[in-house]
């Protein structure tokens, strides 16, 4: 949200300017005169300076000057009266960004004011790039070599201190959890909760008690009262994925949360405040969806403040290796073999991929490698891209011969895979993953307890 500083003494036209830059989203600071605005200027961080050339005391024109001195790079649009259009070019030579002549449409100024904010954040944009050609962007875990995942990382660190909301987008398995992460990591909110939601995972019916929790009595089987995700994450981070799959009903539930902070429990009465940052996800074209009318554009817009999109594997090839280096370490590292590297042949393929479930397709193969190697170095034949996953949504085609283990794994091992692809489809939900292999939750929790897989809720 951008602060705009309104110089202009006549009370009622500050009035509506006022009124209506707020209307447009701006927060207004309005003053009478010049030497005001230089006082507020020297409190508060202002984006652009409105000012009316005629002014008691100090012109527009002096103003204008004196904001350049202090900080040459706010743009200032000045107001002008007809008849004296030599004063706008005057100022225009002066240093002004842009004029509008009085009496002018609001819509006309409304125009001129996003373009100079756009223009203002586009130069900070180039600014904080060129700081980075000098400064790599690390964060723990996350492999970003390429220049496109290096943007990315400059965006997050410059984000997450504020309190902004962010819609992270990106095809599935890019990276988006693990960016909502960094996010809360990375902010004042880095020790309070971070709770996360898969908007998909869960029925409709369910949804909004599991966000905005539940009093007793509220419907049949509610026999206690639970407090829902929001109120878990107060003090912390929410993070919403797959937010394109909330249903209109919650949609409009949500929307209340995001621009006040409040909500009711189910059959609850108190009105419920919270402290939550939010983050959502989504591996859809949510413009599509508004297009469609499934997607409610006032939500849309109250998310989309600061949007960060991960680009696809396949646009940043030179992550790869790194990539690569760091899934081996870290599986060879669990499986406790010895394994180091990879040959120049068996990285080829994986670089010549197109990989359509991105990283996490990538981190399978490498799983799967490891666990299927007897050598130290990774080799060609132990890379089975093959046997990838589709994309988590695609892949229910029953094919003989996709059914049929791999050579060189067993048929329990071959389950274990299969037990792991579950709860990957499930994003770890493990009464998704039991449903998706038709077996009970305890069954599932004790195939997983003999895979050494620690027993832990997400
Ligand atoms: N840049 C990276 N560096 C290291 N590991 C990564 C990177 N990107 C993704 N991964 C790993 O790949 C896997 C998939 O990432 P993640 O779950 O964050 O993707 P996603 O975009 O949320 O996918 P989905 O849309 O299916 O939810 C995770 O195990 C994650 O740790
Ligand atoms: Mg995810």
């Amino acid at each position: 949200m951008s602060t705009i500083l309104v110089v202009e003494d006549e009370p009622k036209m500050r009035r509506v300017l006022e009124l209506n830059l707020a209307e447009e989203g701006y927060t207004a600071l309005t003053v009478a005169d010049a030497e005001a605005g230089l006082n507020l200027l020297r409190r508060e961080k202002v984006d652009l300076v409105l000012t009316d050339i005629k002014l008691p005391g100090m012109d527009g024109l002096e103003f204008l000057q004196a904001v350049k001195r202090t900080n040459a790079a706010i743009p200032v649009v000045v107001m002008t009266a007809y008849g004296t259009v030599e004063t706008a070019v005057e100022a225009m030579k002066a240093g002004a960004s842009d004029y509008v002549l009085k009496p002018f449409s609001l819509e006309e100024m409304k125009l001129i004011l996003r373009k100079e904010l756009e223009v203002r954040h586009l130069r900070e944009e180039n600014v904080s790039l060129r700081e980075a050609l000098g400064h790599r962007y690390e964060f723990k875990n996350i492999v970003a070599r390429s220049p496109k995942m290096q943007e990315v990382l400059g965006t997050v660190e410059r984000v997450a201190p504020s309190n902004s909301t962010v819609l992270l987008g990106g095809e599935s398995g890019v990276g988006k959890d693990l960016i909502a992460r960094a996010i809360h990591e990375h902010s004042r909110r880095g020790a309070g909760p971070f709770i996360k939601i898969n908007c998909t995972a869960i029925p409709e019916n369910l949804l909004e008690s599991e966000l905005f929790g539940y009093e007793k009595g509220a419907f049949t089987g509610a026999v206690g009262s639970k407090p829902g995700k929001f109120e878990l994450a107060d003090k912390g981070t929410i993070f919403l994925d797959e937010i394109g799959d909330v249903p209109g009903t919650i949609q409009v539930k949500l929307l209340r949360v995001l621009q006040d902070r409040e909500f009711e429990r189910l059959g609850g009465t108190k009105t419920l405040k919270v402290d939550v940052r939010i983050v959502a996800a989504t591996n859809q074209d949510l413009r599509a969806a508004l297009e469609e009318g499934t997607f409610r554009e006032d939500l849309y817009y109250r998310l989309n403040v600061v949007p960060i999109n991960i680009p696809p594997l396949r646009e940043r090839k030179e992550d790869i290796p790194y990539l690569i280096d760091h899934f081996i370490a870290q599986f060879a590292r669990v499986s406790g073999k010895p394994i180091t590297g990879i040959t120049p042949a068996a990285q080829k393929l994986l670089m010549d991929f197109p990989w359509p479930g991105n990283v996490r397709e990538l981190e399978n193969i490498i799983e799967r490698a490891v666990a299927l190697s007897t050598a130290v170095v990774l080799d060609a034949a132990d890379i089975r891209l093959d046997l990838s996953p589709a994309k988590p949504s695609g892949g229910d085609a029953a094919d003989a011969t996709a059914l049929f283990p791999p050579s060189g794994m067993t048929l329990e091992q071959f389950e274990d895979e299969i037990i792991k692809e579950a709860l990957r489809r499930a994003n770890g939900n493990k009464s998704q993953a039991a449903r998706l292999l038709g077996l009970s939750r305890n069954a599932l929790r004790y195939r997983l307890s003999k895979m050494g897989v620690p027993d832990e809720e997400s």
